[in-house]
Order: C-alpha cells, then sequence, then structure tokens
C-alpha cells in the first residue's frame, strides 16, 4: 500500500506523519530520502520500486500504461517517471513543503520516502524533507559520474545527520555493465566522503530503466556481489529514536474547548513522559506535574518521542504556542544566540546585519544575522570567507534572535535545532538551518537598569527623545531638510542631534563602503546610535540614504511606536540627478561610481512611512512645518 501526501503545509505533513507513525510499530519502519537531479532517473526508480513490489493500486497502474503509450519516452514500456513525476507537482509556494511523503510497505519493513525534487534550487526540499531520515539514496548517472550537486547533497545530507548513504550508481546500461566505471565512481565518491560523517555508505549498481538490482538481483552484472536496493533498505540496521533524552515537549497550541478543559498539543519531541511527572514550562521555567495525557478520547499512561498528544497540567501556569515542557530535573537551554549552519535557498543574498522570521516549531521570532563566519565550496568542503550567502550556499552563521528561546543542538533533537529564515515581507523561505550550539556570549550580560532612565531624563530635558528617521535619493535633500529642522527645533529649545551619512562615514562608518552588504552595517550601526542618543533624551534626526525597507524597519524595531517616525523624501531620479549637488550622478553615469543609489543600486521605497515629502514640490520650509507637526 502507498499514499503520498504532498504540498501540504509543513504542520499538516508533519501531523500526517504523526498519524502514519502511530499506527505503525517503530521497529518496522524506514525512513529514507532520494537526492539526484530528474535525469539521474531518481523518478524511474522510485517508479519502479513502488511498482515491482507491488505496492501501486492496480488503478494506477492501468492509468501508467496509457500514460506510458502517450506520453512515455520508453516506446511501448512502462515509463516510471509518469507515476512518480506526476504526483509531483513542483510548486513554490511560501513556505509549503513540496516534498512529496510516500508511504509504502513490504513483508519485512514499513517506508517513507520523502522524494525531494532535484533540481539545485529545491535544495530546500531536501532540507525539510530530510531531517528524520535513516538513509539517503544519493543518486548519480554512471554515465556521468560524480557531480558538484552529487557533491552538495551528501554535504547535506552529512550536516543533517543522516547516518546511511546507498551511493545508487544508476544507468549502468548507459556503460555496458562496466565494472571499472563502477569502482571508478565508488573510489572517487570514498574519497570525498572521508571528510563527512556517515556511519556506512553502500554503493548499489543499479539500472532503475532495465530493472537491474532495484528487486531483481541483475544477471547482467555477475561482478557486483552488494546487495539490490530494495534487499538493502529492508535490511540496513537503523537508531531507534531516542527515548533515553530529557523529555522535550514544544507546545503546538494550546487546547482550550471550554472553560473546564485546558490542554497543550503538541508532539512529544524527545524523551519520554508519564502521568504525574514533574515538569517545567520553558523558557519561564514555571514547574507542574502533568495530570492527563489525551489522544484523542483515550487517557494515556505515558508518550514517547513522536507522538502527537495533549497533555493537562496540574496547576494553573502560563503556556503559550511555542514554549516548550520540558522534565523538570533535566531541562533544555535557553539562548538569543546561536551558531547556525544554514542553507541559503533565495535569490537575494544574506548579509550581517539584516533581519528575518525564524521559524522554529511553532515559535516565530525576529533574527538578524550578527556573523557569516564562512561558507563551504561544496566541491573541496573548504571553508571559504564570505560577507553574503547567496543561493544554494552553504554556510556557518551566528544569529541572534530578540528574545532568549528555549531550543536543543540539531545534533541532539532535530525538532528543537532545526529551523527555517522566511523574509518578513514575501514570506518566503530565504534559507533552512541547524543550531550548532547556543552562544555564551550573551549568557553572562546582565544589562543593567540606571537609576536615572530615559523617563527622567526626559523630564530634566522638557520633551521625550524620538527619531526622525530620513530616507530617499542622493540629492533628495535628506541633509538640507535635517538642518533646517534642527534649526527650528532649537529655536524651540528642543536638545538635537543629526547623524548624516556623508559625517558618520568619516567616523565610527569610515571601514565601511556601499555594497549591499555595508550598506546594512551602516544602518545597524546608525541604528543603534540613534537608540543610545533617544535614550539621552535627543531628538535624533538621521539623514541616510537608507535604501532597503529591511533595515529601515530593523531600525523601527529598536523603538516604541511613538518613538520612530520614518519620513521619505520623495523625489523623482530626474530632479535629485538634475539637482547632483555633489556631482556624484554624473560621476555615477560615466561609470566612475559603481552601486550608485538609483543608478545600478537599488532604493526601496517605504510602504509606510509616517511622513511623506514631496520635495519636488514642497519648499524647505514647508517640509520643515510638516515635521515641526510630529514633534
Ligand atoms: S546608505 O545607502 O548606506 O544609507 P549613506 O546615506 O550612508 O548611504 O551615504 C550616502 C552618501 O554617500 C551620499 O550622499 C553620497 O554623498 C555618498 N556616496 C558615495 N558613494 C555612493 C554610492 N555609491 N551610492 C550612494 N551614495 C554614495
Amino acid at each position: 500500500m502507498q499514499t503520498q501526501i504532498e504540498n501540504l503545509s509543513p504542520e499538516e505533513a508533519r501531523r500526517r506523519v504523526d498519524e502514519y507513525l502511530q499506527g505503525q510499530s517503530e521497529l518496522d519502519l524506514l525512513r529514507f530520502i532520494t537526492c539526484g537531479s530528474v535525469d539521474d532517473g531518481k523518478s524511474t526508480l522510485i517508479g519502479r520500486m513502488l511498482y515491482e513490489a507491488q505496492l501501486v493500486f492496480d488503478d494506477q497502474v492501468t492509468a501508467l500504461k496509457n500514460d506510458s503509450k502517450r506520453q512515455g519516452t520508453q516506446g511501448g514500456d512502462i515509463d516510471f517517471a509518469l507515476l512518480v513525476d506526476g504526483l509531483a507537482a513542483e510548486r513554490e509556494q511560501g513556505i509549503t513543503i513540496d516534498v512529496a511523503y510516500r508511504f509504502f510497505g513490504t513483508e519485512h519493513r514499513k517506508f517513507i520516502v520523502a522524494d525531494t525534487p532535484g533540481h539545485e534550487q529545491y535544495t530546500r526540499n531536501m532540507v525539510t524533507g530530510a531531517s528524520t531520515a535513516d538513509v539517503a539514496v544519493i543518486l548519480v548517472d554512471a554515465s556521468q559520474g560524480i557531480l558538484t550537486q552529487t557533491r552538495r547533497h551528501s554535504f547535506l545530507t552529512s550536516l543533517l545527520g543522516i547516518p546511511h548513504v546507498v551511493l545508487a550508481i544508476n544507468k549502468m546500461d548507459l556503460v555496458d555493465y562496466d565494472e571499472a566505471t563502477f569502482h571508478k565512481i565508488t573510489e572517487q565518491y570514498n574519497e570525498f566522503a572521508k571528510q563527512l560523517t556517515f556511519k556506512s555508505i553502500t554503493p548499489i549498481a543499479l539500472s532503475a530503466l532495465k530493472g537491474d538490482n532495484v528487486i531483481q538481483r541483475s544477471t547482467k552484472m555477475p561482478w557486483y556481489q552488494g546487495p539490490t536496493l530494495l534487499g538493502f533498505l529492508e535490511t540496513v540496521e537503523v537508531g531507534r529514536l531516542n527515548s533515553e533524552h530529557g523529555f522535550r515537549f514544544p507546545v503546538q497550541w494550546v487546547n482550550r474547548p471550554n472553560a473546564e478543559f485546558r490542554g497543550f498539543s503538541g508532539a512529544v519531541a524527545a524523551g519520554s513522559i508519564a502521568k504525574g511527572d514533574a515538569v517545567k514550562i520553558m523558557p519561564g521555567g514555571q514547574e507542574a506535574a502533568v495530570e492527563d495525557i489525551v489522544l484523542f478520547k483515550d487517557s494515556l499512561d505515558h508518550a514517547l518521542p513522536g507522538q502527537s498528544v495533549t497533555l493537562t497540567l496540574d496547576r494553573e501556569v502560563d503556556v503559550s504556542r511555542g514554549d516548550v515542557i520540558v522534565a523538570a530535573n533535566d531541562v533544555c537551554d535557553v539562548s538569543d544566540q546561536f551558531d547556525t549552519s544554514l542553507v541559503w535557498m533565495e535569490a537575494d543574498n544574506g548579509y550581517v546585519g539584516r533581519s528575518y522570521w525564524l521559524m522554529l516549531g511553532a515559535t516565530r521570532i525576529n533574527a538578524t544575522l550578527t556573523e557569516i563566519r564562512y561558507k563551504y565550496n561544496v566541491n573541496s568542503l573548504e571553508q571559504l570567507p564570505t560577507r553574503s550567502l547567496g543561493l544554494n550556499d552553504i554556510g556557518r552563521v551566528s544569529l541572534s534572535v530578540d528574545q532568549p528561546i528555549p531550543y536543543e543542538s540539531y545534533a541532539q533533537c532535530a525538532s528543537m535545532g532545526s529551523f527555517i529564515l522566511m523574509d518578513r515581507y514575501s514570506h518566503a523561505t530565504v534559507a533552512a538551518g541547524m543550531i550548532n550550539f547556543g552562544l555564551r556570549r550573551a549568557q553572562n550580560l546582565y544589562p543593567q537598569d540606571h537609576s536615572v532612565n530615559t523617563q527622567a531624563r526626559s523630564q530634566l530635558m522638557g520633551h521625550k527623545g524620538k527619531v526622525f528617521w530620513l530616507t530617499g535619493l542622493s540629492g533628495s535633500g535628506k541633509s538640507t531638510v535635517a538642518n533646517a529642522f534642527e534649526k527650528a527645533l532649537q529655536a524651540q529649545g528642543v536638545h538635537s542631534y543629526i547623524l548624516d551619512g556623508d559625517n558618520i562615514r568619516t567616523g565610527l562608518n569610515k571601514d565601511l563602503g556601499f555594497t549591499e552588504a555595508d550598506r546594512v552595517e551602516n544602518i545597524r550601526r546608525t541604528a543603534e546610535v540613534a537608540k543610545l542618543m533617544k535614550d539621552a533624551g535627543l531628538v535624533v534626526i538621521t539623514a541616510f540614504i537608507s535604501p532597503f525597507r529591511s533595515e529601515r524597519d530593523m531600525a523601527r524595531s529598536l523603538f516604541d511606536d511613538d518613538e520612530f517616525i520614518e519620513v521619505f523624501l520623495d523625489v523623482s531620479l530626474e530632479t535629485a540627478e538634475g539637482r547632483d549637488p555633489k556631482g556624484l550622478y554624473r560621476k555615477a553615469r560615466q561609470g566612475e561610481l559603481p552601486h550608485f543609489t538609483g543608478i545600478d543600486s537599488p532604493y526601496e521605497a517605504p510602504e509606510t512611512a509616517e511622513l511623506i515629502l514631496d520635495t519636488d514640490a514642497l519648499s524647505v520650509e514647508q517640509c520643515v512645518d510638516k515635521l515641526m507637526a510630529l514633534t
């Protein structure tokens, strides 16, 4: 029997997998993933396996035979790729997982295969589909040998902690079932994989198309003594989920159907729990005991890893979605800074200083890249210094999040140590990550509350500290308007300070240029300085192009709602270029000034500015009047 789950939300997919698991004995279950490109024959291989093991429903076979006649690439033969490809609509949809899970079984074992589409940009699916797999079947086309993609997938497989690899050397028919080719590819692979952490690598000589060594032992390769693919998958020894680990239960939702019942629903991520056990709620650390473990209408005595249940506690404690219920005597760590491995999945690069939403289980929190330590050359696994991560890069990155969150290292507990980063505007998944460890640098810091606080200072000043964040093209009038605005403030006895890009860049930000990475850092530092000045009670006026929405929003996030006023100096490029007070547009047009905003570097206009000043039309005085109205 086989079932598929496709294109479901991660939660729904997880729930369906959980459901399947609960109906199965863990002992018989093997989870594996297949990786390789479409051309490597992945779909054909899976199709062949399902078909030969007679795991395909009869009506599907009929449809397949008809389809193969109509559009198959194999003459009158059955085109197994159709079976799988027909099911794998490769849609890009926010955080929808494009992994097709297929459940099937033989006499010896049950299987879940996460079929991950093969193109380079689908690395994401591999990461999302693979975190609990026992085996990775890595396909290689015998006529092509080991490719960069083979190495990338293998490296990811190793990062994900998948212990066993099948090196499925496919299309042996294309190389006349040549033994030397098989050995050459195997040797080349083993040399590369020395640097990785697999428990076993099993090379198998196959032809998915002809059916050699998939299920039936091949008669064409008498020299091959190893197992068939299904034979291997049926017998490979796999570790069981670790129920020795301390209990970990990330709360997916608070279940409150009526006034009497309040339960916390989720899946056991690690360890086990029994009625009466003492627990703590992280990150807060409040204590309670488990009163009941509910599964549908039943009450269970205990729950094991992978089980989805609802827990009730013996007392009223504050528990919300994203909290983790843990064993009281073995709590998990909490941190707001992490060393992580990131797989970048977006065409837009990742830079230090840029923030995203981090989704870890049911938690969604703001996260900022604080350091890109290096990225890997996936062919040599060499560590390369870099200032950004691009599409398909795998890197070692430090992240900070807005508040301490409970976590585990990925190696300890995959579900509490893996996360995705999402773009806050488009909601696209930009990266998948694994926590290597929490950084202690923040844990030994104790921010002090001083007796003279913001409130006391603003009383002395006679006004509140605020930030007017001026943004716009070069030549839009930021410095001019800032200057006139400050004079007007001064006249009213308001204490103020202008942070101007051209000035700050000669001191604090002297080391920064105009690449995207440097501009992100320029704004990050400026926003932090503006925050300190605001705390000191000043009205701060910043005059930076600040071309990216993401950093302006990051700046905004440092302040209370009424403290941050985004002011967009909206001017047409023609007007700005016509003004050209510093002659920079002319230089840029002549190609003497690369990355010039508006010419060959983008400006993202604000969508939610508190004030828009059309400096094409308004005089400086009119702009100042509008600004003064907001003080
Ligand atoms: S930002 O993009 O990082 O916010 P910032 O406001 O600090 O820029 O600096 C912009 C000023 O730097 C401009 O007013 C201009 O005088 C100068 N400048 C030099 N090179 C560039 C460039 N490539 N793009 C924009 N401004 C530049």
